[in-house]
C-alpha cells in the first residue's frame, strides 16, 4: 500500500511506539488518527506534526467511546484504510501479589480493546474492499511476550497469547474481505512501558524508530503479499 493519503488509525498514540509511528506515518504522506486517554499529549503531538495528525480521545476498554470514535473519523475521513492496534500496557508482579484490578487493567487493553476497535473499523474496510477489491490492513502491537511465557509476567503473558490467538483467526476470517491482518512481536522497547510495568526495563532495548520502520515496510507491501507475522528483539539485551 502506497500510504500517501491513507487514513490510518493508531490507538495508544501519544507516547512510545504509537507516537513514533504515527511521526513515521505523517512522514510518509498518511492522514493519522491518534486515538488515546489523554488528549492533552494527543493536541501537543498535533502541534509538532500538524493537521495530518488527528487527535481523538479514547478509552480503547470503553465500548461506547471506541464506537463513537469509529464513527467520527468514518464520518470525517470517509475511510480507514489502516488500523494499528498498539495501546497496551504490562503490570507485572508475582501471581500472588497481583492484584484483580491489575490483571483485568491487562485484559481489557490488551484483549478487549483490540476486539472493540477492530469490531468498528471492519464493516468500513469491508466495504471498501467491495468497492474497490482491496479492504484494508490491521496490525496488532502483541509482545516477544505473546509467544514466550516468563515469571511474574502472567497476566501480560496470557493477553498478548490470546492477542496472538486473536491475530491468527482475524487472518484467516478477513483474508477473503481483502483484508490483512499482521501480529507483532516485540522484545524490549526503549519506551514508557516500563514505567508503568513497574519493573526495570531492558538495559539495551530495540529502539521505537527501528520497530516503526519495520511497521512501515509491513504496510507497504504489494496488495497480494501478506506478512501475517513479525518477531523482533534487540540483538544484545543485556547490552
Ligand atoms: N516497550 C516495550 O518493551 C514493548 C515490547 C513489546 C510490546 N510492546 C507493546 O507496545 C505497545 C505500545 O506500548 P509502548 O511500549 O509504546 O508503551 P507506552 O509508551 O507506555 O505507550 C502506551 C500507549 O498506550 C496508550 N493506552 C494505554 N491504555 C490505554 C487505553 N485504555 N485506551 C487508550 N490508550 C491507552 C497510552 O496512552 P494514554 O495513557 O494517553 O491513554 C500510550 O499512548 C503496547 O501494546 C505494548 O504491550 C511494548
Amino acid at each position: 500500500m502506497d500510504l500517501q493519503d491513507k487514513v490510518v488509525v493508531v490507538t495508544g498514540a501519544s507516547s512510545g511506539l504509537g507516537l513514533i509511528m504515527s511521526q513515521m506515518l505523517v512522514d510518509e504522506g498518511a492522514q493519522v488518527y491518534g486515538l488515546a486517554r489523554r488528549l492533552n499529549r494527543l493536541n501537543e503531538i498535533q502541534d509538532d506534526l500538524g493537521t495530518a495528525f488527528h487527535p481523538i480521545p479514547c478509552d480503547v476498554r470503553n465500548e461506547s467511546e471506541v464506537n463513537d470514535a469509529f464513527a467520527a473519523i468514518t464520518n470525517e475521513a470517509g475511510r480507514i484504510d489502516v488500523l494499528i492496534n498498539n495501546a497496551g500496557l504490562g503490570q507485572f508482579g508475582a501471581v500472588d501479589e497481583l492484584t484483580l484490578d491489575e490483571w483485568e487493567v491487562q485484559m481489557e487493553t490488551n484483549l478487549r480493546g483490540v476486539f472493540l476497535c477492530t469490531r468498528a473499523a471492519v464493516p468500513t474496510m469491508k466495504q471498501q474492499n467491495q468497492e474497490s477489491g482491496f479492504g484494508g490492513h490491521i496490525v496488532n502491537i502483541a509482545s516477544i511476550a505473546g509467544l514466550i511465557g516468563n515469571p511474574k509476567i502472567g497476566a501480560y503473558n496470557a493477553s498478548k497469547f490470546g492477542l496472538r490467538g486473536f491475530s491468527e483467526s482475524l487472518m484467516k476470517e478477513l483474508r477473503d474481505d481483502g483484508i490483512k491482518v499482521t501480529c507483532v512481536y516485540p522484545g524490549s522497547i526503549e519506551t514508557h512501558f516500563a514505567d508503568v510495568a513497574g519493573s526495570s526495563g531492558s538495559p539495551n532495548p530495540m529502539q521505537p524508530e527501528d520497530v516503526s520502520a519495520t511497521v512501515l515496510h509491513v504496510l507497504e507491501g504489494p496488495d497480494n503479499y501478506l506478512i501475517s507475522e513479525v518477531v523482533m528483539r534487540p540483538l544484545r539485551p543485556r547490552g
